[in-house]
């Protein structure tokens, strides 16, 4: 599948090299394809191509938006003349900003999100939110010794919301929980900044939520 990958920081790089790996066609969205220190972030990724975020949209079958919440907005409006109508887009990001201590802090919440805003941003993709609340290392074939964490995806398009299920499935998720509409990517961006002083608390980044069932099902 053309996969349209848009940020080229930790998550934007986990998610295309993913995706690289399981066989797809990955163009990276950037605000500088020809900067140096772009090329440099992306060497890992053999086979990836990398050009300006409304270059990767114009043929992509699926999108992925991996942007700090500064540059939702910027990215969005560049990416939405180009994005085929209909397109699924997979919202990766948390609304956050470093607060007086350096520790996030929600710009927007409870009567909205940044899943909401993309949405609106981009009226005619199907934005799904998920991959959101853990580290970007983790979102790849997260392997945790006590048991698969648990995805939380939500959505308002419910095939596109499938089709991100799938890719979480492909990209080594197996418990993946389908949460509802994309208003609820206003508790999911909330659970991202918990999840950051769980992983102060704990003392390390390598953690994930995991919803425990009573029994099988
Ligand atoms: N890092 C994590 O572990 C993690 C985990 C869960 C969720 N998230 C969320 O996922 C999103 C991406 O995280 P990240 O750590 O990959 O982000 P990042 O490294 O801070 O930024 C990703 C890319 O966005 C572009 N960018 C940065 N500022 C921008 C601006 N003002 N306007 C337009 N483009 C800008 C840059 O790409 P170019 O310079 O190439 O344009 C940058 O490489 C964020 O919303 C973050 O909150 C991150």
């Amino acid at each position: 599948m053309r996969i349209a990958v848009f940020g080229t920081g930790a998550v934007g790089c986990a998610l295309a090299g993913g995706l690289l790996n399981r066989g797809h066609s990955v163009a990276v969205g950037t605000r500088a394809p020809e900067d140096p220190a772009v090329v440099a972030r992306l060497a890992d990724l053999q086979g990836v191509s990398v050009m300006a975020h409304r270059d990767a949209a114009k043929t992509a079958e699926l999108a992925i938006f991996a942007i700090p919440f500064d540059g939702l907005s910027a990215v969005a409006g560049e990416i939405t003349a180009t994005l085929p109508p209909g397109t699924t887009l997979i919202d990766a990001c948390d609304p956050e900003r470093p607060g007086p201590d350096g520790r996030p802090v929600l710009v927007i919440g409870h009567d909205d999100s940044g899943a909401e805003m993309l949405q609106r941003l981009v009226p005619g993709a199907h934005v799904v939110k998920a991959f959101n609340i853990l580290a970007a290392a983790d979102m790849v074939s997260p392997g945790f010794p006590e048991g698969p964490p648990t995805m939380l995806v939500c959505g308002d398009h419910e095939p596109a919301v499938q089709q991100a299920i799938a890719l979480c499935r492909e990209l080594g998720w197996t418990d993946i929980l389908n949460l509802g509409g994309l208003h609820l990517a206003r508790l999911t961006e909330a659970l991202s900044v918990l999840w950051v002083y769980s992983a102060l608390a704990a003392g390390s980044w390598d953690v994930a939520f995991r919803l425990i069932r009573r029994a099988d099902n």
